[in-house]
């Protein structure tokens, strides 16, 4: 019989769960054995390995975060982690792992794929910071809850004539700024994949303030730079009083939204269907709204495109 191991890495992200429901309980339809791996690459180290049935994925499908616990370890990512990692699986008949995470997660996949077992990765993260994804699971639930942090944020800017810089995460990726500053209809973004061009945010923002605009919320990425240097230096050129939210970890957290349910259980089963019927390394993604399986090794070497024209838009239309 088959022995399927999941895992869930890095930082955790809304839809995890679902995604592991999926993973178990196709798994189980397929007639394999699935065993969850707890805290990620660290409990895989320490042998913090269970079987789970139908029963263990049960009232999840609802809820952020994830039920096997996740970690970052800087341990497992060295050979004698790597080798460790190894002689765990065995000694749990596990040859087919499911990893779900981010890059760093989906790199650590890679290293126990080149090494003989069966692998697949998913996209996992609230960055979307892998390159040949359109989406990773928990980045739209992520981008809803800066949207509506920041429509709440803009009720005390408006009635006060302030302006707010409001950070958010994404490491070093500038989506989650690119999506909620469109949804939320943010006057700037600041991201690491623009230069900054402080004079024009500066122009935009005395000019609306003089045609009567009573707030201004730029939404800047913490991968591109320090949000309270970058409202100081805003205040001073603008002499509009502004304020800093750094929204944090309530980012991660939260009930996963449709988009995020629905990805994760779809490719949950696919990554089961794939893993049982293929040996190799693998990747599975989304593109063009299809979910589809890629070699794990090409899709971490593509790099990550910006969406110019989404903030082109942002800057036609948020004036
Ligand atoms: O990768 C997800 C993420 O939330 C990033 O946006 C952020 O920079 C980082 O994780 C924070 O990591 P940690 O949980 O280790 O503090």
């Amino acid at each position: 019989m088959e022995k399927i191991g999941i895992l869930t890495s890095g930082g955790d992200a809304p839809g995890m769960n679902a995604f592991i429901r999926s993973v178990v309980r196709t798994s189980i339809y397929r007639g394999a054995e699935v065993y969850g791996i707890k805290n990620g690459y660290k409990g895989l180290l320490e042998g913090k390995v269970d079987r789970m049935v139908e029963s263990s994925v049960g009232d999840i499908i609802q809820r952020g975060g994830t039920i096997l616990g996740t970690s970052r370890s800087d341990k497992f990512m060295t050979e004698e982690g790597i080798r460790r990692a190894l002689s765990i699986l065995e000694v749990f008949g596990i040859t087919k792992l499911i990893v779900a995470g981010g890059d760093g997660s989906l790199k650590g996949a890679l290293e126990l794929g080149k090494r003989g077992v069966d692998v697949i990765g998913a996209p996992l993260s609230i960055d979307n910071d892998l390159g040949y994804t359109d989406y990773s699971i928990g980045f739209f639930t992520a981008v809803n809850t800066v949207t509506s942090a920041i429509s709440k944020i803009r009720d005390t800017t408006e009635s006060h004539g302030r302006a707010h810089v409001v950070e958010v995460m994404g490491r070093n990726c500038g989506d989650i700024a690119l999506y909620s500053g469109l949804a939320s209809g943010a006057e700037s973004i600041i991201v690491p994949e623009r230069k900054l061009n402080l004079d024009d945010i500066v122009k935009r923002a005395i000019k609306t303030k003089e045609r009567g605009k009573r707030h201004h919320i730029i939404i800047m990425a913490e991968g591109a730079g320090s949000s309270y240097d970058l409202a100081e230096k805003f205040s001073d050129l603008t002499q509009i009083e502004t304020k800093v939210t750094v929204l944090g970890y309530l980012q991660r957290g939260g009930e996963p939204n449709v988009i995020d349910r629905i990805m994760g259980s779809t490719m949950g089963e696919m990554s089961v269907n794939h893993i049982m019927d293929n040996l190799g390394s693998y990747a599975i993604g989304n593109k063009k709204g299809e979910i589809k399986i890629y070699d794990l090794e090409e899709a971490l070497s593509v790099k990550k495109e910006f969406k110019d024209n989404l903030a082109d838009i942002m800057k036609v239309i948020s004036i």
